[in-house]
């Protein structure tokens, strides 16, 4: 008899709220432990020495200086590390990135880590890092587009081909009506969330336990398994809290790796934690695109063809490319279009993904060059957009499982006021005579899901309890999981006792890809559903209950009482079935994935509109953003505040992709020249005048069981472009190099 299923279940009063972070009061007084946070008694610092040069080998290091340093313990380096049971350079799988864990002398990027100081005290660590005093064998470096080693790679992400396209893509060229061919650039970004990375090791014999920042516990357990030989279960990883991830905290950083092996050789407990300037190398960066767009247009303003070529950059060692042709399958509807890779190999540590990996640098290249080819035509920008909207995917043809893209774009102009637009650039001036600039970027960005479990219980006193090993990286996972878990036992907040970030709870995925809300939240929903259903099943074969024999009718679960379908008016609470029954707990397992059938016949992605004004001085080039309006689509909102918290962090990135933010490396040395947060430069609240997002309606009933899409990543999307665009209309010049400063607009004007 199985009467119950998720169906059945009323969403109550959780789902949809805006309620503030339950780990809010926390994280302001402090007592939110951070990895960094703990102190294990009898843990020593751990420090760590890095490259100076970015290519070549380590020749000498005055180990026997830092040893004799008051307070340093221990000294490691290739020659005393301990063992691992996987070399750092195999690759068990496409993400198992090489890592570089002092497996011998050869350097392969600056800052890559040559030895590690364990002290007594931070200070003593770090000063005996000091003493290392390393001398190298260089050799000579690339670490741009010049590079000799160019090629095509295999493959792109998750297996997909290198070009990839259909109709005739020259032929759509040569017959247009109106053409461009532009190259736009990207430089590297890195992520530089506020934690650095960072680890607290103790081992137990062959158990381990941690406390580090992860957007993937399991990922993170099973290659910390493989790497020291001992079962995943083995290994706890406590990461309750991050302070930011943007997927560097995806897989375990190499770093990390040494500061296990730093405890495994003091046999005792350690911490290291990464000096910001150290995160310029071993952890992941967005690698750097060059990326020509050519684009044709009939009289009309349809397009015919879309050809967006990439060139990315990605390790001497390793692969990872920045998926920047993405946007180009799903955003317009050409007849024909074609995506096509190519990288070359540099001198740095391997890309990884960065929010909206492809997507954000990609979407500037695409939606500038729209905005290029709009003129080209003539036409206004938003109608150019909505003369070639994409009804279905472009690349595969599939339906959209749900698109309300042209509401976006509605609701995004109207209150932007986009009516009131002037065509021509350089049209427009304020009061105090500088150029002011309206400029419309799509946004995009898939909505994936990955696998998750979930475990919940009703417990005999009518509360609840819902364990998942999610990961909040400051997006809400804590609040907003919470709800739907709230929802699915039918409980008010505080009945709901709600655990996770740790890793011996079941594996929640990763917090990446904006795929966790859907991701663990579908798995949440099973559980709780299955949990309602087992302690029905209770009720209903008990003939002293008021619902014995709802049978095939059923039950209805809400406010900790479960009612009968066919008459509302009989039902108990929790508490009595289960105290009845004699039962300390009842619990229902669950599990979230995508449907595989829905994604066979369907396209799922969430769409954006943004619109950006900027102002430029005409003088002196300076160029502000005094505007932005984002308007999303992305299936059922759990938590309007976070959401829009979300994609306002997203649109504010875009802000830090358009105008400021750049990683300069020194071409004749390799090493990074602003390697610190003084230097590489993001957005702070000045530069953010007014930035609105508006959280546009859209009913999914496909994607999954709770109709929800990804935000994390989709804000960045559109921003950038629309920004760049808006500064071409503010001043008639194009510029194309990201980040849009004052110097490439200056002598312009
Ligand atoms: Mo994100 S770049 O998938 O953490």
């Amino acid at each position: 008899m199985n009467t119950m299923n998720a169906a059945h279940l009323r969403h109550g009063s959780n789902i949809g709220q805006k309620l503030t972070r339950r780990e809010g009061m926390l994280k302001v007084t402090g007592a939110a432990h951070y990895a960094a946070d703990h102190h294990p008694p009898g843990m020593l610092y751990a420090v760590l020495a890095v490259s100076a040069v970015a290519r070549g080998r380590v020749t000498a290091l005055d180990v026997a200086a830092a040893k004799a340093h008051a307070g340093v313990v221990a000294v490691m380096t290739p020659e005393n590390v301990p063992q691992l049971a996987l070399h750092p350079d195999e690759k068990s799988n496409p993400f198992a990135f090489r890592l570089d864990v002092l497996q011998d002398s050869r350097v392969r990027y600056a800052n890559q880590p040559i030895a590690v100081v364990i002290g007594e005290s931070l200070e003593a660590a770090t000063e005996g890092a000091l003493l290392l005093a390393p001398a190298y064998e260089r050799e000579d470096v690339s670490v741009t587009f010049e590079s000799a080693e160019r090629f095509v790679p295999a493959a792109v992400g998750v297996g997909s081909p290198p070009r990839e396209g259909h109709g005739d893509v020259e032929a759509g060229l040569r017959d247009a009506a109106r053409r461009v061919d532009v190259t736009y650039e990207t430089p590297a970004h890195y992520h530089n969330a506020i934690e650095p990375h960072a680890v607290v090791a103790q081992w137990h014999g062959d158990q381990l336990e941690l406390d580090m920042p992860c957007q993937g516990m399991a990922i993170a357990q099973g290659r910390l398994a493989e790497l020291f030989g001992i079962a995943p279960q083995n290994i706890l990883i406590r990461s309750p809290y991050l302070g930011g991830g943007f997927g560097g905290k995806g897989l375990v950083a190499g770093p990390l790796v040494l500061g296990i092996l730093a405890a495994k050789l003091v046999g005792k407990p350690v911490k290291l934690v990464m000096r910001r300037e150290q995160l310029y190398g071993p952890v992941g960066h967005r690698g750097m695109t060059r990326q020509r767009l050519r684009l044709g247009a009939d009289a009309a303003g349809g397009l015919t063809a879309i050809d967006h070529h990439v060139l990315t950059a990605s390790s001497r060692f390793d692969d990872f490319f920045e998926p920047s042709g993405g946007v180009t399958h799903t955003l317009y509807a050409a007849p024909a279009l074609q995506t096509r890779y190519e990288a070359v190999r540099v001198d740095t540590g391997t890309p990884l993904f960065v929010r909206a990996p492809g997507e954000a640098s990609g979407s500037v290249a695409l939606e500038g060059a729209i905005d290029e080819l709009a003129e080209a035509c003539g036409m206004d920008p938003l109608a150019f957009r909505l003369k070639n909207y994409a009804e279905v995917e472009p690349l595969s043809g599939k339906p959209f499982t749900s698109k309300a893209l042209r509401e976006c774009y509605a609701q995004g102009a109207a209150r932007f006021g986009w009516e009131n637009r002037k065509l021509a650039p350089r049209s427009m001036t304020d009061s105090a005579g500088l150029l002011t600039g309206w400029g419309v970027g799509t946004a995009t960005f898939p909505a994936h899901m990955f696998m998750a479990a979930a475990r919940a219980e009703i417990r005999a006193d009518g509360s609840g309890l819902v364990e998942i090993g999610a990961h909040d990286m400051g997006q809400g996972a804590w609040t907003a999981l919470a709800q739907i878990a709230a929802d699915g036992l039918s409980l008010e907040m505080e009945r709901l006792e709600f655990r996770m970030g740790r890793s011996d709870l079941p594996d929640a995925g990763i917090a990446g890809g904006s795929a966790h809300t859907a991701t663990a939240g579908s798995a949440i929903h099973g559980a709780t559903g299955a949990a309602i259903a087992a302690l029905a099943e209770i009720a209903m074969r008990d003939e002293t209950s008021p619902l014995f024999g709802a049978g095939n009718a059923g039950v209805v679960a809400r406010g900790g009482h479960l009612f009968r379908r066919d008459d509302e008016s009989r039902g108990e609470s929790y508490a009595a079935i289960l105290t009845r029954a004699g039962r300390d707990s009842v619990e229902g397992r669950g599990e979230g994935a995508a449907s595989q059938a829905v994604m066979e016949q369907y396209a799922a992605h969430a769409h954006g509109a943004v619109f950006a004004e900027v102002k430029v001085d005409p003088e002196l080039g300076q160029i502000r953003v005094t505007r932005l309006v984002g308007a999303f689509a992305a299936g059922r909102v759990i938590n309007p505040l976070m959401v829009e918290s979300q994609y306002l962090g997203g649109m504010i990135w875009g802000v830090s992709l358009a105008l400021l933010e750049e990683a300069i490396m020194d071409a004749r040395t390799g090493r990074p020249m602003n390697g610190n947060l003084a230097d590489y430069h993001v957005p702070v609240n000045a530069d953010i005048p007014s930035v609105e997002a508006i959280l546009v309606h859209e009913h999914d009933p496909l994607i999954n069981v709770l109709g929800i899409k990804g935000v994390g990543e989709i804000g960045i999307t559109g921003t950038a472009g629309a920004i760049v665009n808006a500064i071409w209309h503010a001043t008639g010049v194009r510029v194309r190099a990201m980040p849009v400063t004052l110097d490439k607009v200056l002598g312009h004007l």
